[in-house]
């Protein structure tokens, strides 16, 4: 057999194309028998080699809940290539890689502190798991209104307070590209003999870089998921989870993962997992070089456009910044007087340029390995048109920002509010719908989560306040989207029934 240390070979790509070479007459699914049946609308445009590797998990292609072949394979390669002891294919994203680390890790009743800005996945594992969850404070940067990570300093006041916890959880990056102090979050964790799993589901590619941020399995982590598809070639959906040491017990992650993947998972999304590992592990330095040099390039323009900023490594040092994926462009656009909602949609409308996310006061635009000098130039240009525009510097007004600003001399982000009882619990138990504009005092039963970037304001247990309700309400105003609440313009909102 070939080695693990071969990082050229793509043993499922390759099962898969042996397979349809061989001529095989498929009398499985899909139904579309490798796009015969399917209309030709969809099939001339996503074509027909696609098609004919959207297979299903017959004997010779592996099977992704119990895999021995050419999907074990695979998986020993990524694991070799990102220093991992075991890694898994994912194709329900992070998603499911942060539900199956956190439920392969917990016990029913458990402790975990995690980050106050955890995706909302973490959060339904613990609704799943019945678990109680402890959040640490991210830092945060109230001029340009983001949370960045907790510092090793929280992690270990936390620890402190919470001997009963169990597991640690770090999201690294976040979403505006900081990363945590993973070294130093490592030797605290397991001094205290706790688990560290960290969501790394926006560093799939700092493994493959020297001046990336180190990644979450060098820094010696017990388990890591990462978003394939966010940074690097997987397509959507397809992620991968690692895992370094004894502390996670690989049978119990392999039973855990069972519950959260499908039975018929994409095998395309399988193919583009492997392919992209190979892709980094072969030339993922030069790759990231390049990319690195359109972004070096990029940001002192962006800089230079007057009332723009774009943060990048002369924060790195700032509280939970310890380092910066300088491939993240978080450009500030307060100071041309729009929100971040509306210059998204200019951008879009206007210069037909598309950001990743939104908030208020930013746009975020990720420069990945398929983007070109042109492809960064039209951002650049856009940003400087939008710059140029002549715009009133009061248009906070109608959000209410302004008149916030003038009362408290700096914005708030609201207090992390009480859990009155467990995300479980308020997720299962019975509940009443009431005016959200009402409901302060009361016991939220849902996930509150403007989205993007998916970090929730109000989690399931948790008692609403009116702080809450004033900067979800601004935060509508302002063009935010709820994911999560049954009503997503939250004139209702589901809460614990009295
Ligand atoms: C920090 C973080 N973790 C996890 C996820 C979930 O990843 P996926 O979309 O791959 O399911 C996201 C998605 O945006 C995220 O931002």
């Amino acid at each position: 057999m070939p080695t693990r240390a071969d990082q050229s070979r793509t043993p499922y790509f390759d099962a898969l194309q042996n397979y349809v070479q061989s001529g095989t007459v498929p009398f499985h699914t899909p139904g579309h028998k490798q796009g015969q049946g399917m209309h030709r609308r969809l099939r001339d445009f996503i074509g027909d080699n696609v098609l004919a590797i959207d297979l299903t998990q017959i004997r010779g292609l592996d099977d992704l809940n119990q895999p021995e072949g050419p999907i074990q394979e695979a998986h020993e390669l990524a694991a070799a290539a990102y220093g991992a002891d075991f890694s898994y294919f994912l194709v329900n994203g992070s998603t499911a890689g942060n539900q199956a680390m956190l439920m392969t890790a917990l016990r029913p009743g458990d402790t975990v502190l995690l980050p106050r800005n955890s995706h909302k996945s973490a959060v339904s594992a613990l609704i799943m798991s019945a678990t109680r969850p402890v959040y640490m404070p991210p830092e945060v940067d109230r001029e340009l209104l983001i949370d960045h990570c907790v510092t090793p300093e929280t992690v270990s006041a936390f620890l402190h307070s919470n001997p009963q916890a169990r597991a640690v959880f770090i999201t690294s990056p976040t979403y505006y590209g900081a990363t945590a102090d993973l070294p130093a979050i490592e030797r605290i964790v397991h001094e205290s003999g706790k688990l560290l799993l960290v969501d790394e589901a926006w560093g799939p590619h700092l493994h493959f870089h020297p001046e990336l941020p180190p990644s979450a399995t060098s820094a010696g982590v017990d388990a890591c998921v990462n978003s394939t598809h966010k940074l690097l070639a997987g397509m959507s959906q397809a992620s991968m989870l690692h895992t370094r040491g004894e502390r996670i017990d690989q049978g119990r992650l392999r039973s855990t993962l069972r519950l959260f993947q499908s039975t018929s998972p994409s095998l395309v999304l399988l193919a583009s997992l492997d392919v992209a590992r190979m892709q980094m592990a072969t030339e993922g330095e030069q790759l990231l070089t390049a990319t690195l040099a359109l972004a070096r390039d990029a940001r002192p323009r962006l800089n230079a456009i007057p009332g723009i900023y774009c943060m990048g490594p002369e924060q790195v040092g700032r509280p939970g910044i310890a380092g910066y994926d300088e491939t993240r462009m978080v450009i500030t656009v307060k100071d041309i007087g729009y929100t971040g909602y509306e210059a998204e949609e200019i951008l879009r409308m206007r210069y037909n340029v598309q950001v990743e996310l939104a908030d208020l006061f930013n746009v975020v635009a990720l420069i990945a390995i398929g983007d070109t000098a042109e492809s960064v130039n039209r951002l650049v240009t856009a940003v400087a048109e939008l710059a140029r525009e002549d715009r009133a510097i009061d248009m906070y007004a109608p959000t209410g920002l302004a008149q916030r600003r003038r009362q408290e001399g700096s914005y708030q982000l609201p207090r992390i509010p009480e859990q009155a009882v467990s995300p479980r619990e308020a997720f299962l138990s019975e509940h009443v719908e009431i005016a959200f504009r009402n409901s302060a005092g009361r016991i939220c039963a849902e996930m509150v989560t403007p989205y993007p970037p998916g970090i929730p304001i109000l989690c399931p247990g948790e008692r609403i306040s009116k702080e809450i309700i004033d900067y979800v309400r601004l935060q509508l105003r302002a063009g935010a989207r709820m994911q999560g609440p049954v009503d997503g313009r939250l004139r209702t909102i589901r809460v614990l029934a009295l």
